[in-house]
């Protein structure tokens, strides 16, 4: 064990990472536990041959691990450490915690999670665990501590894997009992969280707190207060899980990077939170093969990793090769789509491109998932593109550690997430990361850099601010917002955004209640379209007609103008979208879900009048970003396209994939990339070449 005070930061953490994998990190989750000695030989010969400098190991292995209760084996962990040491190969080390073992599931059954109506999950798959049990804590975290001070000094050990995709929710009486505990800390007393909850409506008011506790299934709907607080709750409490374990590893190993993955659009977990208590951001994506604009959505998940520590490389943790096996009908990847997405997550600052899972398993639930090794074996298209991309990316090393900038913020926000998905709201189809999702596509095809923000954070570094149904607003949050239009920022918020208070109740005197003054608009009803595919008309102020579906409302203005009104349905003439003067900046508010061709112009607009520029001008599906840093600059260039694509690059620079020179025109095959490293003549490169 080392006795270093815990002074190293991130940043420093993550470096060295880098510097001893030389570069970017590249592999994925190796389970050699499943396969005989043989292969394990064979694994280090065919890893050499890829590339591949990192590899997660004992992600779920906790059975193999300690065989019984208090019996450690850690004789083949050790012996596959060593090979891969010997072999030039780092490790990434899980704590096996996402699988507590069979032993312990018979010894505490009551570790299984309980869902909402009562039932108990069986044991046979994984994630099987309610976090709240005193057991399963107690165990996972004796088991961190034998890692961390059997493995501390090991060579091999490069970075830490908490648990594995942190998730399950529990109804249970551990986390009924540790819900009311959460619950006494937050609240002053049993009336301060009554009056919170609304349980003056429908009679459910508490006079003692053994009576409160976790919304296991009522008869009918529940207490949509009681509800987010809940799920509050849950963040929370596996949040402390992770950083339970997290200060054991810490302790012995304080220059070691420790992260958990998240997953993609994952509602669980506040994600803002989490990041902050991690060394990294570290996303698990499965693109699906079948959506031909799947690398939209992507993005953002990729942009909202690079945001949550405020722009710091973050790491692609899992990705697929080819098929993964959880889907309907699970389609392999087209030859060149695993390169192409590797590199847009490397374009959106990553710095690592791990796979699910190094040789594909033969049996077990996910025997259908890809490998970068197959049942075939080595001798394929896939493990050929894995060895192509693995000598590639040792060329681009330069890249670690390099940021983007951005000068427009998106709000992605976890209570306002869950706040507007619990139900007993206007329409239960709601679903926030699809309202973010229309208000990012448009930067994103645009080629505008976007950082995602909570409500909670300070917004005077951006020129323009979009809040996507930003549903849940403080006081605080909403004079921010205020304070940021005044001093000279541009807003632009869609319908149901500042509609509840952070107790989920809802801010009265019309809607948006917590920006109706930096509208200078508001509703006096929400109006949701009800039929499959119907319509209203819009006419804007400039003689054009757009639509809308999904969603309107009965807006007025006060101080704001009128930039579409409703042309048709019950709300024909009044406003629909609003532009407001607001101190020395402006505020547009979309009362309805218009179309994107309007949404584009408006958006387009808005960042235009803020001097805000694309990266390139490109066509549509070729994705441009920058990553600089070092003193270094690069431009990454991707032609999402199945046919080929041209661009403008200007002086461009060196192409660090073909090592030629490349300026003006160029033309990029279907799915081709270009990461050109930019010749600088002065370093930062002037702002308006963004
Ligand atoms: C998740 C898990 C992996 C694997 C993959 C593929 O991301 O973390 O263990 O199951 O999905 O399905």
């Amino acid at each position: 064990m080392t006795s270093e005070p815990h002074t190293s930061t991130s940043e420093h953490r993550l470096k060295r990472l880098h510097e001893r994998v030389g570069g970017i990190a590249y592999g994925g989750d190796y389970n050699p536990e499943q396969w005989p000695r043989e292969v394990w030989q064979e694994d280090v010969r065919l890893m050499k041959e890829a590339g591949v400098n990192l590899v997660t190991l004992a992600v779920f292995s906790w059975s193999r691990l300690e065989t019984a209760d208090g019996i450690y084996d850690f004789g083949w962990l050790d012996d596959i450490m060593d090979l891969l040491h010997a072999n030039g190969i780092g490790v990434d080390l899980a704590t096996p915690d996402a699988v507590p073992p069979a032993w312990l599931i018979a010894q505490h059954p009551d570790i299984l999670p309980v869902l909402a109506d009562g039932s108990t999950f069986g044991f046979g798959s994984r994630q099987h665990f309610d976090v709240s049990h005193p057991g399963y804590r107690e165990k996972s975290l004796a088991m961190a501590e034998k890692m961390g001070e059997h493995y501390a000094n090991h060579p091999a050990l490069c970075m830490w894997h908490v648990n594995n995709e942190y998730g399950p929710v529990s109804y249970g009486p551990h986390a009924d009992h540790a819900f009311r505990a959460w619950l006494q800390t937050k609240y002053s007393g049993l009336d301060h969280l009554n009056r919170a909850w609304s349980t003056d409506v429908w009679g459910q008011v508490y006079s003692d707190w053994t009576q409160v506790g976790a919304p296991a299934q009522p008869r009918t709907w529940s207490n949509p207060s009681r509800r987010l607080d809940y799920q509050r709750f849950t963040s929370d409490s596996m949040l402390e899980h992770y950083k339970a374990e997290r200060d054991v590893l810490r302790r012995h190993t304080p220059d070691l990077p420790i992260v958990t993955n998240f997953m993609r659009f994952y509602k669980n977990n506040d994600y803002w939170a989490w990041a902050a208590e991690e060394d990294a951001a570290a996303l698990d994506i499965y693109p699906d093969p079948r959506e031909a604009d799947a690398h939209v959505a992507a993005a953002l998940n990729f942009d909202l990793m690079r945001s949550l520590r405020k722009g710091q490389p973050w790491l692609v943790m899992e990705q697929a090769t080819g098929a993964v096996s959880q889907w309907s009908v699970n389609v392999s990847k087209l030859p060149g789509k695993m390169r192409i997405g590797s590199y847009q997550a490397i374009a959106q600052g990553a710095d690592s491109i791990l796979f699910f899972q190094w040789r594909q398993a033969k049996g077990g639930t996910e025997r259908y998932h890809s490998g970068m090794v197959n049942h075939a074996g080595a001798n394929t298209r896939v493990f050929r593109e894995v060895c192509e991309l693995g000598q590639e990316l040792k060329g681009l090393a330069g890249l670690t550690g390099t940021r983007s900038t951005a000068k427009v913020a998106l709000v992605f926000d976890w209570d306002c997430r869950w706040a507007l998905e619990l139900g007993n709201s206007p329409r239960s189809d709601l679903n926030y990361a699809q309202e973010v999702l229309r208000l990012y596509r448009p930067f994103f095809d645009a080629n505008i850099t976007v950082d995602f923000v909570d409500t909670k954070s300070d917004l005077g570094q951006y020129s323009l601010v979009v809040l996507p149904a930003t549903y849940l607003l403080t006081d605080d949050a909403a004079q921010r917002v205020e304070d940021y239009v005044s001093g000279g920022g541009r807003l632009v918020a869609s319908y149901l955004s500042g509609i509840v208070d952070p107790d989920n109740t809802i801010r009265l005197g019309g809607y948006p209640g917590a920006l109706r003054n930096v509208l200078g608009a508001w509703s006096e009803e929400m109006h949701p379209l009800a039929e499959e595919g119907e319509e209203v008309k819009l006419l804007t102020a400039d003689g054009n007609t757009a639509s809308a579906d999904y969603w309107t409302e009965h807006l007025h203005t006060t101080t704001a103008d009128a930039l579409a009104s409703y042309a048709s349905g019950r709300l024909s003439g009044s406003p629909a979208v609003t532009r407001n003067a607001f101190g020395g900046g402006t505020a547009v508010y979309l009362s309805a879900r218009v179309d994107s061709t309007f949404l584009e112009r408006l958006l387009a607009d808005e960042r235009e009048a803020a001097g805000i520029v694309p990266e390139l001008d490109a066509p549509l599906g070729v994705q441009v970003r920058r990553r600089t840093g070092n003193g270094r600059s690069y431009l990454l260039v991707l032609n999402h396209n199945d046919a080929p694509a041209w661009v403008d690059v200007a002086a461009g620079g060196t192409d660090r994939l073909s090592g030629a020179a490349v300026s003006g025109t160029v033309e990029l095959a279907a799915n081709g990339v270009l990461v050109i490293e930019e010749t600088l003549e002065e370093y930062p490169p002037a702002e308006n070449a963004r």
